[in-house]
């Protein structure tokens, strides 16, 4: 298939693209800056200009190519602002592909979903959620599924890894190497869902290739890694102990992820791997951690 990938040039969207050309697709990837291109080209990829603030560009793009996967994300913006920005595009470019019966696989988080409870696929999206803010994003996908899109949404864990320091644990990295303290909170048993960076894009891969339109599928690896786990790893590594700070002062030792760090928020992906024969494969997080480059010397 000739595909469009937004974010190709993110940590993601780049295993993507490898995914996508080994298995034998033509890719295009949405870029924003000279940058973006070269990084895309270099991975075998044809670099398209546009950008999220631009919607057309997104629907010029889309109406190119047989399918697309969206996972560009206004990181570092306010999260109410890049949601809306995220539904926009989403729309852009379902207009673009309405009525065609072509792909298209958005990103949302299994942190759409309340804390608590094991959530599963079939787990509404809640607006009050940590993430819920996404939730918008994922109605506008599963819209189209009635418009004639084979839509499907990709809900990740919130820890993606894969060797270097990212995201969530990447920020739970440098609050330790910040403080010379590897801290939970509480008893640290809050649960965290993860995923390989290479078996999230296998499951984009197989979700662009055969997931029913309206699908919802969750790109867990495994279900739940404890908060207190980590950091035990993290402190190990870094010699530094590991140690619980109250909440009151989560702010302070760990920064802009302080709100979600003592959420229990596991998640499962049972459904998804029946659905699409899809099986994680890929070392886990704390193995990850122990053989990858995440506490290299900067
Ligand atoms: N990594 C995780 O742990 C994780 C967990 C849960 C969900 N997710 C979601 O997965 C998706 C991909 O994440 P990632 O980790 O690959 O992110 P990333 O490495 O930060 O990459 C973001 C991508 O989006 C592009 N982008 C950002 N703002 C843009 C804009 N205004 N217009 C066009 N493109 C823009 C970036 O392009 P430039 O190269 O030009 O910056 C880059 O290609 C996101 O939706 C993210 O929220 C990630």
């Amino acid at each position: 298939m000739k595909l469009l990938v937004t974010g190709a040039s993110g940590f993601i969207g780049s295993a993507l693209v490898a995914d996508l050309l080994r298995s034998g697709h033509e890719v295009r990837g949405v870029v924003r800056s000279d940058a973006s291109s070269v990084r895309v080209s270099e991975l075998g990829a044809t670099p398209v200009a546009g950008g999220l603030e631009d919607p057309a560009s997104l629907v010029t793009a889309a109406n190119r190519v047989d399918g697309v996967v969206h996972l560009a994300f206004r990181h570092g913006s306010p999260l109410a602002e890049a949601a809306a920005s995220d539904r926009e595009a989403i729309e852009a470019i379902g207009e673009s592909l309405a009525g065609s019966e072509r792909p298209l696989v958005i990103t949302s988080g299994t942190l759409v979903l309340p804390a608590g409870p094991v959530g599963t696929e079939a787990d509404r999206a809640d607006p009050d959620a940590p993430a819920g803010a996404r939730s918008e994003g994922e109605r506008a996908a599963l819209a189209l599924a009635g418009r004639g899109v084979r839509s499907a949404v990709v809900r990740l864990a919130p820890s993606v890894h894969d060797r270097v320091p990212r995201g969530f644990v990447g920020a739970l990295i440098d609050a330790a190497r910040r403080s010379g303290f590897s801290d939970y909170i509480g008893s640290g048993e809050q649960r965290w869902p993860a995923v390989h960076r290479q078996d999230a894009a296998r499951l984009f891969r197989r979700a662009l290739e055969s997931a029913p339109a309206g699908a919802v599928l969750h790109g867990v690896g495994e279900s739940g890694v404890t908060l207190r786990a980590i950091a035990e790893r993290i402190g190990a590594h870094l010699e530094v102990p590991a140690s619980a700070v109250p909440a009151e002062d989560a702010e302070e030792h760990f920064g802009w992820i302080a709100g979600l760090v003592g959420t229990d928020a596991p998640a499962t992906s049972e459904r998804t791997q029946s659905l699409l024969d899809w099986k994680p494969t890929h070392p886990g997080l704390l193995k990850d951690l122990d053989t990858g480059d995440f506490f290299a010397a900067r």
